[in-house]
């Protein structure tokens, strides 16, 4: 997997005098059904979250409120993302190196995965992700 699999992806966003709905159904990236939904919320300034890399595991990060950067690496090249529309995710594919920082005051990270939580889907460790791709 390379960075450049990549990519912001742009939700529906329907409005009206009411206000924005954006819906996230089906994700032609993800091979079967969204599995999960989590979000990172109440984050204190200079957190710097992620520090992992999923096996199988592909995710959407969105930013619902605020915003935050995403620096996203493959051990040749690195990018960063900057998040701060809810109606834009950013799809991650596995085998990519992400850190989510740079949150604002009440940002909320929402994201979709196209597996249930397991441990053993993770790179913690950078040298042993960066021995593992090569
Ligand atoms: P962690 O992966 O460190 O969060 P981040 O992606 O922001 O770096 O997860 C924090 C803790 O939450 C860790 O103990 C694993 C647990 N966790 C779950 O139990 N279920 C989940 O779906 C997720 C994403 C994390």
């Amino acid at each position: 997997m390379s960075i450049k699999d990549s990519k912001l992806i742009t939700f529906p966003k329907i409005h009206d005098k009411r206000g924005n709905l954006t819906f996230i159904e089906n994700i032609e990236h993800f091979q079967s059904k969204i599995a999960r939904v989590y979000y990172i919320y109440d984050v204190p300034g200079g957190s710097v979250r992620g520090g992992h890399a999923h096996k199988e595991n592909h995710e959407i990060l969105i930013s619902v409120a605020g915003s935050f950067d995403v620096v996203l690496g493959d051990g040749h090249q690195r990018k960063k993302y900057t998040l701060n529309r809810p109606y834009i995710g950013l799809y991650v594919p596995p085998l990519i190196w992400r850190e989510l920082e740079n949150f604002s005051s009440g940002s909320v990270c929402l994201v979709v995965a196209s597996l249930v939580y397991d441990e053993k889907d993770y790179f913690r460790d950078y040298n042993e992700y960066l021995n593992e791709i090569d």
